[in-house]
């Protein structure tokens, strides 16, 4: 892989930066958590010091599907600006009609443009173009979206590209995590989608078990037949799955929650109880693993040599559901094993409790990493190379 250290000559060279500055908004656009635009910050600042001409920084932002005003990447580069104590000039198109004579540009959400994930491959390619020549070096500092082959991660066929500061970090320690990974390695995969039984089987020969929390735990023992009241349940998503349930069930290797703890309501001050996940009644929903669950994946863990944790493990936003999350995080963070830690939720997890340090890599990407944990390439990176 190209790195930023390898590319000389940065001086007076326009350079366009694939960032993945998809952060958390509130309604009127607002940054609620900037943590990837703080991870980006080193490759900025050294493609300032090594007096680049000019930085063009492109970002999608959320899945938009109206242009929602919400979305314009205009705060985000407002944030970016406090960081780098400089203007940040934001744009409202992809540089159609000419860029500013500025030091650092934010172009539109790259989402809003119709090139950007079309389904027509001569589409996609003619926005690479378009992007492509605003510049005359690219880098991708946008580890979490090099899983997709959309336009703005392409550039690469058509120019100098180079992977930025935190894709080479991120890259390298998964890569060498998985190199010769010490056994038992232990994943945990929590969350909503129950898309993740794709992950769930390509790791079956990879782990040596897989505990397996969040709503999608609820979804799959659903599945099994038992009752999950009023639990969130990605039936439509399991359904796309295919004969992938009845090999995941059929393995010993993958473990399901034995008790939740449920509440009759969404809400932090909702009744709440413990039940044996054999016991939840019609409109109460689980909102968490229960403390039997609890110790059976702590005791597995804690004899993990190497442990992956995708997906949260239960409302952890809500401290009365925050019980599983936070021993989850802290016996991963005290383990003597290297440990991967990825996807927003279980890195702001991760993040508000404070254990950050003592884990091997916080990755910025969930859907990208475990993608490549799972042994698949990523087609941004590999263009890399
Ligand atoms: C992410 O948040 O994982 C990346 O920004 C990719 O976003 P997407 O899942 O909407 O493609």
């Amino acid at each position: 892989m190209k790195t930023l250290q390898d590319a000389s000559d940065l001086a007076g060279k326009k350079v366009i930066v694939r960032v993945d500055f998809n952060v958390p908004l509130d309604d009127e656009g607002n940054v609620r958590n900037d943590k990837r635009i703080r991870h980006a910050l080193p490759t900025l600042k050294f493609l300032l010091d090594a007096e680049v001409a000019q930085i063009i920084l492109m970002t999608h932002v959320g899945r938009p599907k109206n242009n929602e005003e919400n979305l314009k990447t205009d705060k985000i580069a407002t944030k970016l600006s406090e960081y780098l104590e400089m203007e940040v000039i934001k744009v409202d198109d992809w540089g159609e009609n000419g860029l500013p004579d500025a030091k650092v540009i934010m172009l539109e959400n790259l989402r809003f443009h119709p090139g950007e994930k079309s389904k027509d491959e001569t589409e996609v390619e003619a926005f690479s173009r378009q992007l492509a020549s605003l510049a005359d070096i690219y880098v991708n500092e946008a580890f979490s979206n090099s899983h997709r082959k959309h336009a703005s991660m392409m550039l690469p066929k058509l120019m100098d590209g180079y992977a930025g500061l935190g894709v080479e970090k991120e890259v390298s320690a998964i890569t060498k995590a998985l190199e010769n990974p010490e056994h038992p390695v232990v994943a945990v995969i929590g969350g909503l989608k129950a898309d993740k039984l794709t992950a769930i089987n390509n790791l079956l020969d990879k782990v040596d078990d897989i505990l397996v929390a969040g709503a999608l735990a609820f979804t799959l023992l659903k599945a099994k037949g038992k009752n999950m009241g009023a639990s969130k349940i990605d039936d439509e998503g399991l359904g796309a799955m295919g004969d992938l349930l009845e090999k995941v069930n059929a393995s010993d290797k993958v473990h399901l929650p034995v008790d939740c703890i449920v509440a009759d309501s969404f809400s932090e001050d909702a009744n709440s109880k413990e039940v044996s996940v054999d016991e939840v009644e019609d409109g109460w929903m689980a909102l968490d693993i229960g403390p039997e669950t609890v110790g059976q994946y702590v005791a597995k863990l804690k004899k993990a040599k190497t442990i992956l944790w995708f997906g949260p493990i239960g409302v952890f936003e809500m401290e009365k559901f925050s019980h599983g999350t936070k021993m989850i995080g802290h016996t991963i963070a005290e383990a003597d094993a290297i440990s991967i830690v990825g996807g927003g939720d279980s890195a702001s997890a991760v993040e508000k409790m404070g254990l950050e340090d003592q884990i091997t890599l916080v990755s910025t990407g969930g859907g990208a990493s475990l993608k490549m944990i799972e042994g698949k390439e990523l087609p941004a990176i590999k263009l890399l190379s």
